[in-house]
């Protein structure tokens, strides 16, 4: 019996509560497990990226950047991960590529071992960038490059279709290739199907990451099937914070696996105490309201409509505020068409948004009566070129007015914004340091309201007051 040990990544510190918590929980919720985590033996502990940067600046009052430098503090063996939306980083534009590379730099000088990068549309000119400056500041073991293919259903995407778009993330630089099921759509069957042929076409050195959600159900069984086809490295999330909407919990699959060729090879006992101190966050967590234990209820949505959960309540949200909840059914019918008329992006940030207020609008006013300014940007090129073909009509009715279409890669029409960025934050009197210019550059309105709080915490006056200008007191 050849022995193929399946390596685990943690996402409690990162996906776990941003998919089931809104991203709330704090550093020092954290910090009394960090040592313990970092003897597990975990391949990776995904812990910064995705929503946690916007969370720390917007809701917890924590620089993002001195949240991973705490964190490297304790985490000495095992790699921090990080997730980042190429050339979005982790904001929602792209950005100029001196911007990104410099980002890119500073998150391996302050810590990150593993960057999984994406591209909402899975265009590889969008990750080219990033790619390359994660091979130049990683080199040397310092940093893996993983390139995800964010995975979805459509004619276009096909198992072909996703060996071949590995194949050339592989030849830029990818060392790992992840599939993102971020909406839990990967059936198992179907998963074993396209690890084998990853296995297959890929080098045997490229390690293959599956990262799945619990949402609909299927997460275990894929995980299972995915690993008797050779997967390498799968993401779970401790059971406080696992399955539903997060991912799978990670202590029945090392049970599962104990004693067979997969042995992961971690101890569930040393996991206790660890287990313990996150079910007493999670229900602090659901104490304060951020977690709705609902979400980690089988949701079968997904299944059937192929929306991932956070969108059903994004169109839930939009519905409300219009006084139209009873159109859901409607808008969920919409949405598969809008999608299609657009060329079959993955619905994930920021395209799960654009198609599903598009789909919106149209239920509530009349099919492309209005176009969104971001539907109308996606149908021109702006965010990168769309899988499949266009409706052609409707990129006749977005060009009516001498649009230009967009042909190439969308960041080649950006000029270089660092220096921009940085004097004007030196001009206000708010920079510590040069990260500060990236927190910036992705959220200038919540960076500011962060930095004139943190001033003010330092000089020991109103932090509230900082922080929220407007608020009125009582007098
Ligand atoms: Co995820």
């Amino acid at each position: 019996m050849e022995n193929k040990k399946v390596l685990i990544t943690d996402t409690i510190l990162r996906d776990a509560h941003q998919s089931q918590a809104a991203t709330r929980m704090t550093f020092e919720e954290m910090e009394p497990v960090l040592t313990q985590l970092d003897e597990i033996g975990y391949y990776s502990l995904e812990a910064w990226g995705g929503a946690t940067f916007d969370s720390c600046l917007r809701f917890l009052n924590e620089d993002p950047w001195e949240r991973l430098r705490k964190l490297k503090k304790y985490l000495k063996k095992t790699p921090i991960q990080m997730l980042l939306r190429g050339q979005n980083l982790l904001g929602y534009r792209h950005y100029a590529d001196d911007v990104v590379e410099k980002f890119i730099e500073k998150c391996i000088e302050n810590g990150i071992g593993v960057i999984r990068v994406f591209d909402a549309l899975n265009d590889v000119r969008n990750l080219k960038t990033s790619i390359k400056a994660i091979k130049k500041y990683g080199a040397g073991g310092k940093c893996v490059c993983e390139a995800a293919l964010c995975y979805t259903t459509s004619p276009v995407h096909t198992t072909d279709y996703f060996v071949s778009l590995a194949k050339e993330l592989e030849d830029i630089g990818a060392d790992n290739i992840c599939i993102k099921d971020m909406a839990n759509l990967l059936l198992p069957f179907t998963a074993y199907e396209l690890i084998s042929k990853l296995k297959a076409e890929l080098k045997p050195e490229t390690k293959i990451h599956l990262h799945t959600h619990n949402t609909s159900g299927t997460g275990d069984m894929l995980n299972l099937m995915a690993i008797q086809a050779g997967v390498d490295i799968v993401d779970c999330a401790l059971s406080p914070l696992g399955n539903g909407t997060s991912n799978p919990a990670t202590e029945p699959l090392i049970a599962t696996l104990k004693g067979t060729k997969y042995d992961t090879g971690l101890d569930i006992e040393k996991l206790l105490p660890i287990v313990k101190h996150f079910k007493g966050v999670a229900d602090e967590l659901e104490a304060e309201g951020v977690l709705n234990p609902n979400v980690r209820k089988v949701d079968i949505n997904a299944l059937i409509y192929q929306v991932p959960g956070g969108m059903l309540s994004n169109l839930m949200n939009q519905l409300k505020q219009a006084g139209q909840q009873d159109k859901l059914l409607e808008c969920l019918a919409e949405v598969p068409r809008v999608r299609a008329d657009c060329g079959y992006p993955p619905l994930v940030t920021p395209s799960s948004q654009i198609v599903g207020t598009q789909a919106v609008w149209n239920v509530l006013l009349g099919r492309y009566k209005t176009i969104t300014a971001q539907y109308k940007d996606l149908i021109l090129g702006k965010y990168g070129k769309v899988p499949g073909e266009m409706n052609k009509k409707l990129v006749a009715e977005c060009t009516k007015n001498g649009e230009h279409i967009v042909s190439c890669r969308p960041a080649d029409l950006l000029a270089d914004e660092l220096t921009g960025l940085t004097d004007y934050v030196k001009s206000q009197g708010l920079f510590e340091n040069e990260e500060d210019a990236l927190s910036y550059a992705l959220f200038p309105e919540v960076a500011t309201n962060f930095f004139k709080w943190r001033k003010a915490n330092k000089m020991g006056v109103d932090t509230d007051m900082a922080k929220n200008p407007n608020k009125v007191y009582p007098v």
